[in-house]
């Protein structure tokens, strides 16, 4: 992997003004309206992943009333991590939204939505998504019953920890909360630090009682589950990518009239493109609720986020052979 490739990555906030969906979580289905469940793991109510998930099922309630119905059940209230995919498969949730990372076990070539610092900002990660490369990877495992309805971003990610970050020699020692992605122990590593892979539901009691001294997560995600409480200070390393992909299965999908499906893929495809919309100025609201909140972040200098940079630079080309040059190659140029 050429070295021109491994790009920093810069802040950039919108000033978009969000359309938060006021939608309850459980709706009210009416007899012989075809009842599909969405399972996701994030919480609050300023999340853009509870935001795009209530918004779909409130359109969808709406505009196929007496057709189908959707429920959402956030905070992994019906499946966690480890469960959903299989549930999926399983007919048991017709809807989910997966952080991208968490694929490791169907398809490898997602790692490059890991790779540290591929991406400058999640602009440039909605660009490689809308690339050919990228909507070809939408629908990468097909052939085992997945179908990609889009991907939505969550944000870029910051590590924090129960002491100060400023460069990665911090991190020396360290446990560190990571998802269930190679690429991510890589760069936990490469931080001379431990990576230890764990379901989002259990990383606050995890940081809480000290099992693990740190975590990666984006604002959103760092304030609705108030990690920043039971952490020294988040570090505004803007080092990697979060984002979703918003599923169903090929039996769901299969299983409905053709006029049925092609409203649901319509609508499925607007909020995508409303929540990619909004998540900038999702992200910014949450980290200034960080701070509001008495939350503390670190902000480097060009200096100390170029070590960050370099610390993580050998991760790429560990999983060359796994992703593919040509992919990283698209990511890295969009
Ligand atoms: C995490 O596990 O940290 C995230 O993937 C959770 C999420 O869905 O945003």
């Amino acid at each position: 992997m050429k070295n021109s490739l491994f790009r920093k990555g810069v802040l950039a906030f919108s000033a978009l003004t969000l359309t938060f969906s006021a939608s309850s979580a459980l709706a009210q289905c009416d007899d012989g309206e075809i009842v599909a469940k969405f399972s996701h793991v994030t919480g609050g109510t300023t999340h853009p992943k509870v935001v795009a998930a209530n918004n779909f099922a409130a359109r969808v309630n709406e505009e196929m009333n007496g057709i189908m119905c959707v429920e959402v059940f956030p905070n992994s209230t019906l499946f966690g991590d480890s469960k959903e995919l299989e549930a999926l498969l399983l007919g048991d949730v017709q809807f989910l939204a997966p952080s991208l990372s968490k694929f490791g076990s169907y398809t490898r070539k997602y790692g490059v939505f890991d790779l540290p610092f591929i991406f400058e900002d999640i602009d440039a990660a909605i660009r490689f998504t809308q690339s050919d490369t990228g909507r070809a990877l939408l629908n990468d495992m097909s052939d085992l019953g997945f179908v990609g309805l889009g991907y939505w971003m969550s944000g870029m990610k910051y590590f924090s920890a129960n002491k100060p970050l400023i460069v990665p020699s911090d991190a020396n020692g360290l446990k560190f909360r990571v998802q269930a992605s190679d690429v991510a122990k890589a760069m936990i590593a490469a931080m001379g630090a431990s990576p230890q892979p764990m379901a989002f539901a259990e990383v606050y009691g995890a940081l809480q009682t000290g099992v693990v001294d740190g975590q990666e997560n984006t604002w959103s995600n760092i304030y609705t589950k108030k990690f920043f409480e039971v952490q020294d200070s988040v570090t505004e390393t803007n080092h990697q990518l979060l984002a979703y992909l918003f599923m169903t299965s090929t039996d769901f999908l299969d299983s409905l009239e053709p006029a049925v499906r092609d409203q649901l893929l319509i609508i499925a495809d607007e909020v995508t493109q409303q929540a990619n919309l909004d998540v900038k100025a999702a992200e910014a609201k949450n980290r200034q609720n960080i701070l509001d909140s008495g939350g503390t972040i670190n902000e480097l200098s060009a200096e100390q986020r170029a070590e960050w940079v370099e610390a993580m630079r050998p991760v790429w080309d560990q999983f060359e052979g796994d992703i593919g040059v040509e992919i990283i190659e698209s990511a890295a140029s969009s």
